[in-house]
């Protein structure tokens, strides 16, 4: 399929999604997300793709949803439309997607961000929900994941303000996992995925599911949920490749099943 917004490229067993719309600082447009939606798909059902890393310009990763392509919008309309609902269908993703944020992640950017499984940011990266400035709020689950990444105080304060936290804000928040000069940002997240496509896939799904399940219950039934996945994963091959490797000295051949 031909993208206009995006540009897709796979090396081994990761894909490399780049928001592309460099005029609109990637503005987050419904054609871009139903790109970014589609090459998702054809990853999801590739067994030969065992990780996802989504990345912008050195400008930004991107600067939100497309104020253009909103302001006109009539209640009714966005209500039967539901937009955001497609956004949504990339934080449901079963396979591990690893953000690669430099310059501006705001608005709906740093909402996209933060539906990855996590954030590896430039030190030139900037994070921010300024929706308020528009007389609107984040739309698609910025008060909600700011909130539980880096807690009410900061999500309060940048949600009613507006404000942008650089990266080491970030970091120090606990918004992203890591920060990298800008010039290693790309690398970093190639390194990074590939060390994560080599591991088994299934154990990869279910540890990506366990971590998610911490946000949606209790810490008992949490526990019990991980307790019983563990367990399961003595029916894979990878589990006795990945223990036998270990025993006998060498690097475990993984088959992902
Ligand atoms: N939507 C549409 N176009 C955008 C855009 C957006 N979110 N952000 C930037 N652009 C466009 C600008 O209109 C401009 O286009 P023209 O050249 O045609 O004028 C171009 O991108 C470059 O932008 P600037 O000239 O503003 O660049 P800058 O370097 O001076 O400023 C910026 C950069 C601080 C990121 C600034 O562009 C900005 O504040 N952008 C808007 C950020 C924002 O409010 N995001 C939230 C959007 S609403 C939302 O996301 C809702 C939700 O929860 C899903």
């Amino acid at each position: 399929m031909a993208y206009e917004n995006i540009r897709v490229e796979t090396r081994g067993r990761v894909a490399l999604v780049t928001l592309h719309r460099p005029a609109q600082l990637n503005a987050l447009c419904n054609a871009l997300i139903a790109e970014l939606n589609a090459a998702l798909d054809g990853f999801d059902r590739d067994e030969g793709i065992g990780c996802i890393v989504i990345t912008g310009s050195d400008k930004a990763f991107a600067a939100g949803a497309d104020i253009a392509e909103m302001r006109e919008r009539t209640h009714p309309e966005f209500y039967m439309a539901d937009p955001f609902g497609e956004w949504d269908r990339v934080g449901r993703r079963r396979k591990p997607i690893i953000a690669a944020v430099a310059g501006y992640a705001l608005g709906g950017g740093c909402e996209l961000a933060m539906m990855c499984d996590f954030i590896l940011a430039a030190d030139t990266a900037k994070f921010g929900q300024p929706e308020i400035k528009l007389g609107v709020i984040p739309g698609a689950g910025g008060t909600q994941r700011l909130t539980r990444a880096v807690g009410k105080a900061k999500a309060m304060e940048l949600c009613l303000t507006g404000r942008m936290m650089d990266a080491a804000e970030a970091e120090r928040a606990g918004l992203v996992a890591r920060v990298v000069p800008a010039a290693d940002l790309l690398d970093e997240a190639w390194k990074t995925a590939e060390t994560i496509a080599a591991m088994s896939l299934p154990v990869v799904m279910v540890a990506k599911e366990c971590v998610d399940r911490a946000f949606e219950t209790t810490l008992d039934e949490g526990v019990r949920f991980e307790r019983r996945v563990f367990y399961g994963l003595f029916a894979t091959a990878d589990q006795k490749e990945g223990m036998a490797a270990f025993l006998e000295k060498r690097k475990p051949r993984f088959e992902h099943r």
